[in-house]
């Protein structure tokens, strides 16, 4: 049986070799990605920046064995040593340069924010045109991830070195756009309400900048049980103090979010660790919300487990208006560094709900 299917890999592989034109782009999603070094590539939970006819390829650099933090306990979570934020450049998106690391963490010192046995995650880069800073955002945690905050870092070059301005929790001092009077209601369990005055945990977060230049930064929040969407300030650097809970009570995380025919989509899952989850996707005519589920985008085998991935990216192509790229992770918690990258196009159904689906091999569009 083991034969039968090898040898219709084979068979598949040479006849879709054989379809593809010469000199096509092809991505092969969950097989081992080098560098133009030959090194395999190491950005995971990463992020995308089109900057004057480059991409820019951010993600967290995962340094060495994967371990089991005594302070991890309570979350059954396995841990590595953060090693900082990578970046990879490519003019075609299939051949990636180390570009080294455009933010080091920091292995002299415990106590740094950046400190290597802290968290460091889904680093997303994006480029004020007013202030023509590139600004770094990404997710600054304990070891057992109970500071759950924001970091922030600058640079006047994509790849870096950033320098890092420090973190903080979201929104101190504001409230939701869509908060009832019930919701700021103090009670034990009220985290919305404990956090107003020191700022709302954040997470998972992603940011994205609209066409009007605005840019949002998007955060699982209140425990990982509701999302917010916090508009930063004209430099990028903060919160602007406005923003909306959505996805109340739902978990979800993994934020991906681009837009689309003037909506606002997101693709993401729910919280089960480095586990695989039905991926999900919304939609929304405002970025404050109300958003629409559309459910689990993904199509094909192991679409159940979003293939066995969890989002961190969507990309639009440079010069291709509609088209889209969904960029997972396949995380491999036993061994976090060797996790792999799955990325898959984005399609629209006669219904308006994304689609994205398996493919062991596919061209990106010329
Ligand atoms: C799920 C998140 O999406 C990842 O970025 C990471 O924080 C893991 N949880 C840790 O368990």
């Amino acid at each position: 049986m083991k034969n039968l299917f090898v040898a219709t890999g084979i068979v598949c592989g040479l006849v879709l070799l054989a379809a593809a034109p010469a000199g096509a782009r092809v991505v092969e999603p969950g097989t081992i990605w080098r560098d133009t070094n030959g090194q395999i590539i190491n950005a995971h939970g990463g992020g995308m920046l089109f900057h004057e006819g480059i991409y820019y390829w951010y993600g967290e650099f995962k340094e060495g064995l994967t371990y089991l933090p005594k302070v991890n306990k309570a979350w059954g979570g396995t841990r590595v040593i953060a090693g900082g934020v990578s970046c990879y450049s490519s003019t075609d998106l299939v051949t990636w340069k180390n570009e080294g690391l455009a933010l080091p963490s920091n292995a002299q010192d415990p106590d740094h924010d950046l400190a290597a046995e802290n968290v460091i995650e889904r680093p997303k880069v994006i480029y004020n045109v007013r202030t023509k800073k590139f600004v770094m955002w990404f997710h600054q945690d304990s070891p057992n991830y109970a500071a759950a905050r924001s970091g922030v870092a600058v640079s006047d070059t994509p790849a870096g070195p950033f320098k890092y301005l420090g973190s903080f929790r979201p929104n101190a001092g504001a409230r939701p756009l869509n908060a009832t009077e019930e919701d700021l209601k103090p009670s034990p369990r009220n985290l919305l309400a404990r956090d107003l005055e020191g700022g709302q945990m954040a997470r998972d977060m992603t940011v994205f900048v609209d066409d009007d230049g605005t840019a949002y930064q998007f955060y699982a929040s209140e425990s990982n049980q509701t999302m917010h969407v916090s508009q930063l300030s004209d430099d990028y650097l903060r919160p602007a103090g406005k923003y909306a809970r959505i996805h109340i009570g739902k978990a979800w995380e993994a934020p991906a979010i681009f837009k689309h025919n003037g909506k606002y989509y997101m693709i993401g899952s729910g919280t089960t660790g480095w586990d695989p989850n039905p991926g999900r996707s919304a939609v929304a005519d405002s970025i404050f919300g109300p958003w629409r589920e559309l459910g689990n985008p993904c199509q094909g085998p192991g679409a159940e487990l979003t293939f066995g991935c969890q989002s961190n990216y969507v990309l639009p192509v440079a010069g291709r208006p509609g088209r889209f790229i969904a960029m997972f992770d396949r995380w491999n918690k036993w061994n976090l560094q060797d996790s792999l990258y799955v990325w898959l196009p984005v399609e629209f159904d006669a219904e308006g709900k994304l689609l994205v689906s398996w493919q062991y091999r596919w061209t990106l569009p010329e």
